[in-house]
Order: structure tokens, then C-alpha cells, then sequence
């Protein structure tokens, strides 16, 4: 049987999505984005991620964010968005919002990692070819180089968006002196930077502390959190163990010593936080990273498109109650 032609939903923008203004600028992003770090590459069933893309966009999320490494293996998640593009979303291009980015491990020899200009160049032209894109909404660099001249680095973010290759350009995981150096290069030369990237959630407080998220929106960039589930951590996935099919059973980027009994005394606690608000665990993590106007935007990760539904009812409630805020702190405090 032949699928039927992908047609979104008509109500992708009267279904809950409310859009954040990033920074000083004229985007607006959906509170929540689809990531594709896992579950789009081409060990995992296309079917899976087709079925991912359409939800989220049938739910509102219009940004997507990639980075040139994304699968497993390196590039397959940009190619299974390729796909994607080719099948159903060309036609609504001009609704999404596409990221990727380049400055860790991609191909072999010296010119596959890090910040140099032969190496974000070649990765950017990869990329537009792998997820057949003419150009990408924001491009950024993935990490800060301590060896490439930073000037080189940001050069070719404003040579990028020179070239029409990228609309905006971002940094991600830039230590805080550096971001300060990276947001002047920029806009010395007119090149808005659009985002800052971090990983930002219940359990990971420390860029908050860095005066990172301050700093993105004194320099009018947005501020957009990655992993704000810490994994699955802050979700009902570990309550009851670790299920085979989960992503710290495959031990690669969530290792099982952190699933530690302490660790797990919080989840538990602060699934009953969540359980007396009416969400899921994952639910009201979420909520709580977006009732700070400071986060644009968080990127989900999912592996089903029952987790996106999941993490999509977030929206319904996303203010807090003073005593809630205080048993929350507590609670991540070890305090519980
Ligand atoms: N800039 C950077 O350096 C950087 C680094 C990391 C990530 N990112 C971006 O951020 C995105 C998100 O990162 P992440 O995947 O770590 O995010 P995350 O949302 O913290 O974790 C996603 C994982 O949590 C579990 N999960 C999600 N929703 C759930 C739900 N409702 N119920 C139960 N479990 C749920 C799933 O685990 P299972 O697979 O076990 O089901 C899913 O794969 C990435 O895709 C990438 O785009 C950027």
C-alpha cells in the first residue's frame, strides 16, 4: 500500500503552541522545539521519526534542530530530515524553522571537528545537501574552540549568512567570556546572534547560575534549552527501573551510575510535585522551564510520539504556586 501524501493538520496553530519572541528580534519560536540528537537516524525505524515530524508539526513545533553528527550514524539524522523535507514538508517550508550545527567530531582527519572556517564551511554545504535545504534558519557553532581563533569562528558565521546559507546564526555551550566576545564580533558586523544554546533543566541549574541565560538576554539573544528532560531523567521513564528499550540502557550518553538512589528519591518526589499539579513528571519539568521568559524555546527529545504528546500537554499549565516553587528547590536540594 502506497501512504497517502502528508497533509499537516489545519489546526497546527489553534492547538495550544504559544511562539516566543527570541531576543531582540523578528522569530518567533514555539515554546517547545522537536530535537533530533536521537530516535532520527538511521538505526531507528524511519516510520518512527516520519511519524514524529508530522506530529510535532501538526502540533505547532515548527523548529526542528539538527546538528551535522546527529543519528547514529554521523549525518543520518539531517539525511532521515531530508527525507522527511522531500516527502512532506517541502510544500511548507516557509513554516519551519530549521537549525543545525557544526564544531564536534564529524568526519575523519583535521579538518572534521572544531570551529575552524574549513571545517563549518564544508559542514554547513553537507548538511543543506543531506536534509535538501537550500539554506538553514539558524546555523550554529556547536561548541567554543579554545584553539581556532575566535575571530575565525564567528567570521564564518557572518560569512554564512553573507552567502545566504544561513538566515541567523547561534553559539551553543559557549563559556561565558567567550559568548561576550562572540555576541560584539557579531553584531560589530550586523550579524544579529539569534541564539544561545545550553543545557538547561530541573536537575542542571549551573548556566542559570553562570549568568548565562542574563547574559543571551542582555545581548538580545534568545535563550534556548537543550535536554530539558535531563534525558529522560525527569520523566515517569525511571521510576520503576530501567526499561530495556530506553536510552540509558543503551549506556551511551546516559550512563546508568547516575541513576543513583539519591537521584532516584528525587524523581520520585518530585513525580508526586507533579502528580498533585495533574501533570507527568516530564510535563511539569517542561512547565517549569518555560514559566522563565527568559527560555524562548526548550528542545524536546522523544523516542515515540506518545512521549511528544506527553511533553506537548506541558503548555496547559505552566505557572507555579510559591509553595510548589519552594518544595521543588527543596526537593532538587536533597532536602527532600
Ligand atoms: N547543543 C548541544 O550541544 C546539544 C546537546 C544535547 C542535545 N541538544 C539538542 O537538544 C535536543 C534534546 O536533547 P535530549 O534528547 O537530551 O532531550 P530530553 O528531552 O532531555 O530527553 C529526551 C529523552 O527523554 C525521554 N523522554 C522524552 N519525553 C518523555 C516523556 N514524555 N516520557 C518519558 N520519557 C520521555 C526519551 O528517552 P527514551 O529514548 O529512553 O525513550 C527521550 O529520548 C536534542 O535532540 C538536540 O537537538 C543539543
Amino acid at each position: 500500500m502506497i501512504n497517502p501524501v502528508y497533509s499537516p493538520s489545519a489546526a497546527r496553530y489553534d492547538c495550544g503552541m504559544r511562539y516566543r519572541r527570541c531576543g531582540r528580534s523578528g522569530v518567533l519560536l514555539p515554546e517547545i522545539s522537536l530535537g533530533m540528537w536521537h530516535n532520527f537516524g538511521d538505526m531507528n525505524p524511519f516510520s518512527n521519526a516520519l511519524a514524529m515530524a508530522h506530529y510535532a508539526f501538526d502540533h505547532g513545533i515548527t523548529h526542528f534542530d539538527l546538528a551535522n553528527n546527529y543519528g547514529p550514524s554521523y549525518g543520518s539524522a539531517e539525511e532521515s530530515f531530508g527525507q522527511i523535507m522531500k516527502k512532506s514538508f517541502r510544500p511548507y517550508r516557509d513554516e519551519l524553522f530549521v537549525a543545525t550545527k557544526a564544531g564536534y567530531d564529524m568526519w575523519p582527519g583535521p579538518y572534521g571537528n572544531w570551529g575552524s572556517r574549513k571545517s563549518l564551511m564544508a559542514s554547513l554545504d553537507q548538511s543543506l545537501r543531506r536534509m535538501n535545504l537550500d539554506y538553514v534558519d539558524v546555523f550554529y557553532s556547536h561548541r567554543y574552540d579554545p584553539e581556532t581563533p575566535l575571530e575565525e569562528t564567528m567570521q564564518t558565521l557572518v560569512d554564512m549568512v553573507r552567502q545566504g546559507k544561513a538566515l541567523y546564526v547561534g553559539i551553543s555551550k559557549y563559556p561565558a567570556d567567550k559568548a561576550d566576545e562572540a555576541y560584539r564580533y557579531l553584531a560589530e558586523r550586523d550579524v544579529h546572534c539569534l541564539l544561545y544554546q545550553g543545557r538547561y533543566n530541573l536537575f542542571d541549574r549551573v548556566l542559570d547560575e553562570q549568568g548565562i541565560l542574563a547574559q543571551a538576554r542582555d545581548n538580545g539573544a534568545g535563550f534556548i534549552a537543550f535536554s530539558p528532560l535531563a534525558q529522560g531523567l525527569l520523566t515517569s521513564r525511571y521510576l520503576d527501573g530501567v526499561p530495556e528499550d530506553s536510552r540509558m540502557a543503551q549506556g551511551r550518553f546516559l550512563k546508568r551510575e547516575v541513576l543513583t538512589g539519591a537521584v532516584l528519591e528525587k524523581i520520585k518526589a518530585l513525580n508526586e510535585v507533579a502528580s498533585g499539579r495533574g501533570q507527568t513528571l516530564a510535563e511539569m519539568s517542561l512547565a517549569w522551564l518555560l514559566k522563565d521568559e527568559t527560555v524562548t524555546s526548550v528542545i524536546v527529545g522523544a523516542s515515540s510520539v506518545s512521549q511528544l504528546e506527553d511533553n506537548l500537554n506541558a503548555l496547559r499549565n505552566v505557572s507555579f504556586s510559591d509553595g510548589e516553587l519552594a518544595r521543588i528547590e527543596q526537593i532538587c536540594e536533597g532536602q527532600a
